[in-house]
């Protein structure tokens, strides 16, 4: 009978080799984890994930997961339940589900080309050094209605968020209880931060457009405090999921030059007369689109979820007792070789219809910003291979993530130049004749846009 703590120091030193070993090497079914007093079960079947994101909340709900992130992210959609949980997820799915989000195309686009022209300048550069900001902008178009935020504020912002990220970060992983000193210096450095939220958070409000996410939330009758905290899990919970999964996208472009080229060739198909992505042309673009699904196979950056069970229940013919934890782990179901040939491989010729894809979860507490992110990934995509190459990438093979809030790819650099030529899948083009490059419109100095902190 393995020790109640025997899994800590393997969890500790990598916990997504550990996950990874003990998923795919047991039956397929509920592993024991040796994490602690709690029984912790792994649920590497793809069969039993659904049922268990879709039961009831009275039988299988948030639990232990909700309690230690109250204290950092209050009383927002993300912890609520019941009524008040449908009445503010209405509120996100109305301007971020699939269909609305086409709408911030043309502003997402434009961020993007702002930060292709810095990259291009710098000549190379560390993806990652500049997607999570990226994501945080796409993330305030979508829920102040326009680019409201000034680069001091997004300085602040970003300064903020990375606070309380630190902070959720040590909770997750908190094995042992916390003495009273180091209590109290992460209640300070959390109240310090969540104060300059707060500031900020008021001055974006008075600029917000009138038709956008904020005036919707603000017309359920949420207080400040609440207000406060629905923008900031909304912040958090997009900001380095999103950021991290493009740094990844950026670095499997750099790594298959052909593909960044076929990626060129599909962003020309979708320009209108002005150099624009045309929102009907993208939702065709496959190419892209497949791109963005196998790094968020390969890097899923929710990479665990948890429940607990709340009332005794059945599942995979094991009776589980209330208090039980369930760990869903899409990187460990994502690279299972018993469900996908050869995991740990880039691939562009993958289905994904398998319930071992859920990168987004799934069921009612499912990604609720999911457009948007899959939205931002592929513009990321065409309008990068639309304009630059990649020339050079390190380090290759890619190098194995480190487990954080979500999966942090290491320090890499991408080499990058202007595309002379515009590739088109036009009969000029069939016939060998390649375009002179014609700067999309829109390209905005990079310098006007963006403070010197990036
Ligand atoms: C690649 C990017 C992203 C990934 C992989 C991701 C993944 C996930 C996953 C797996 C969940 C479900 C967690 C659970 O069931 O316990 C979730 C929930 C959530 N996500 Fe995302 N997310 C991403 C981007 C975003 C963005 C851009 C936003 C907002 C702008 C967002 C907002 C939320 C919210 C509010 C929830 C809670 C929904 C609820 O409980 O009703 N996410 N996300």
């Amino acid at each position: 009978m393995p020790h109640m703590f025997s899994d800590v120091r393997a969890f500790r030193r990598d916990p997504l080799q550990l996950l990874l070993e003990r998923g795919n090497s047991a039956p397929l079914g509920l592993e024991p984890l040796h994490l602690g007093p709690g029984l912790v079960l792994l649920v590497n079947d793809p069969n039993l994930i659904r049922p268990i994101l879709k039961a009831p909340e009275t039988e299988i709900g948030k639990g232990k997961l909700i309690k230690k992130l109250t204290p950092v992210l209050g009383e927002s959609s993300l912890m609520l339940h019941g009524e008040e949980h449908k009445r503010r997820r209405a509120v996100l799915q109305k301007h971020m589900a699939k269909g609305s989000v086409e709408k911030y195309l043309p502003q997402m686009c434009a961020e993007i080309r702002a930060v292709g022209a810095k990259l291009a300048r710098l000549g190379s550069f560390d993806p990652h050094r500049f997607t999570a900001t990226l994501a945080l902008r796409s993330i305030c178009i979508a829920l102040f209605g326009s680019q409201v935020i000034s680069s001091g504020d997004e300085e602040a912002l970003v300064q903020a968020i990375g606070i309380i990220e630190d902070d959720l970060a040590a909770e997750m992983f908190r094995v042992l209880p916390i003495g009273p000193l180091g209590w109290y210096r992460r209640k300070k450095s959390r109240d310090f931060a969540k104060l300059a939220m707060s500031t900020l958070v008021q001055r974006l409000r008075t600029g917000a457009g009138s038709t956008s996410m904020l005036r919707d939330l603000e017309a359920l009758g949420l207080n400040d405090r609440e207000l406060r905290d629905e923008i900031l899990t909304l912040l958090l919970a997009g900001h380095h999921t999103t950021g991290s999964t493009a740094a990844w996208l950026l670095y499997h472009m750099a790594a298959n030059p052909a593909l960044m080229d076929e990626i060129a060739d599909e962003a020309a198909e979708c320009l209108g007369d002005h150099g624009e992505l045309r929102a009907e042309a993208v939702k065709r673009a496959d190419v892209s689109a497949t791109l963005v699904k196998e790094v968020c196979r390969l890097y899923p950056s929710a990479w665990w979820t948890s429940r607990e069970v709340m009332a005794p229940v059945t599942i995979g013919g094991r009776n589980l007792k209330v208090g039980t934890s369930l760990l869903i782990c899409p990187w460990q179901l994502q690279r299972d070789p018993r469900h996908w040939e050869q995991p740990d491989r880039f691939l562009m010729t993958r289905r994904y219809t398998t319930d071992a894809y859920v990168p987004f979860g799934a069921g009612p507490r499912a990604c609720v910003g999911m457009g948007v992110a899959l939205l931002e990934l592929q513009l990321l995509a065409l309008e990068i291979a639309a304009a630059y190459r990649f020339t050079g990438v390190s380090p290759n093979p890619a190098p194995w993530p480190k487990a954080s809030v979500t999966l942090v790819p290491p320090p890499m650099n991408i080499a990058i130049e202007l595309r002379q030529t515009r590739r088109r899948n036009s009969a000029l083009f069939e016939a060998g004749v390649e375009l002179p490059y014609v700067p999309p419109v829109g390209v905005v100095p990079a310098d006007t846009l963006y403070s010197q902190s990036q």
